[in-house]
């Protein structure tokens, strides 16, 4: 049986299945009952973030949803984005924002249908959390990205304890040429509820 669709059940999933029905069944309203009501500010601060530290494209969004963080890369001026998803009826309502040139389903915690070092940069916002993606998947982020392409990528703070980020980038030094993180709120000042002041890092990584 699927949960309400909303956060507390977002981040009860454990995994690509549930992730499927889930989103699934929030698809048309994620946008109204979840982003416009907590304040959702991922995608605005990975978009800002990316367009600072390199601008260039193309670029591929990662869990990429409704398209909110396409929609805000664009206004960055950033001129072409495409995006992947596990859930086809999130990338439904992705493609009514015009601003991918190209969207197609993948499993992030899988290989995606994408040749080795295809992308010039790599964004994602609210995909690295609880019951989502885990920092495993770093590693096909790197296999995507060319030589000194930058990655942006929101991690729920919470989740990057738990699930050892630092560790995994540590693994992976041989690929990353330099690494930082920022930390930002995830939901404005008028969110409510027991999330309403959740904060995740802004991953920015380098491959080399
Ligand atoms: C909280 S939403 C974020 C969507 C969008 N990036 C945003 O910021 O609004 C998480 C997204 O991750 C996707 N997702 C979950 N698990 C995934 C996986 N294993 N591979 C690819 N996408 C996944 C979901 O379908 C959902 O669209």
């Amino acid at each position: 049986m699927t949960d309400n669709p909303d956060l507390e059940a977002a981040y009860r999933l454990s995994g690509p299945d549930g992730s499927k029905q889930l989103y699934a069944a929030w698809a048309e309203t994620y946008d109204s009952s979840f982003a416009e009501d907590m304040q959702y500010r991922a995608p605005q601060a990975v978009a800002e973030c990316y367009a600072k530290i390199s601008g260039v494209s193309p670029v591929l969004d990662l869990g990429a949803g409704t398209g909110l963080l396409g929609a805000a890369l664009v206004q960055q001026g950033i001129e072409v984005v495409d995006g992947t998803d596990i859930s086809p009826q999130m990338l439904v309502e992705a493609e009514k924002k015009h601003v991918y040139q190209s969207l197609f389903e993948g499993d992030l915690t899988q290989r995606l249908e994408v040749d080795e070092g295809t992308y010039a940069g790599i964004v994602s916002s609210g995909t690295f959390t609880h019951g989502h993606v885990g920092p495993d998947a770093l590693e096909e982020v790197l296999r995507c990205m060319t030589s000194g392409a930058w990655a942006v990528l929101s991690v729920n703070a919470t989740h990057w304890d738990a699930l050892g980020f630092e560790d995994v980038l540590k693994c992976l030094a041989p690929q990353i040429a330099e690494w930082r993180k920022d930390e930002f709120a995830l939901y404005g000042a008028g969110a409510k509820g027991a999330h309403a002041a959740d904060t995740g890092w802004l991953l920015q990584m380098r491959k080399a």
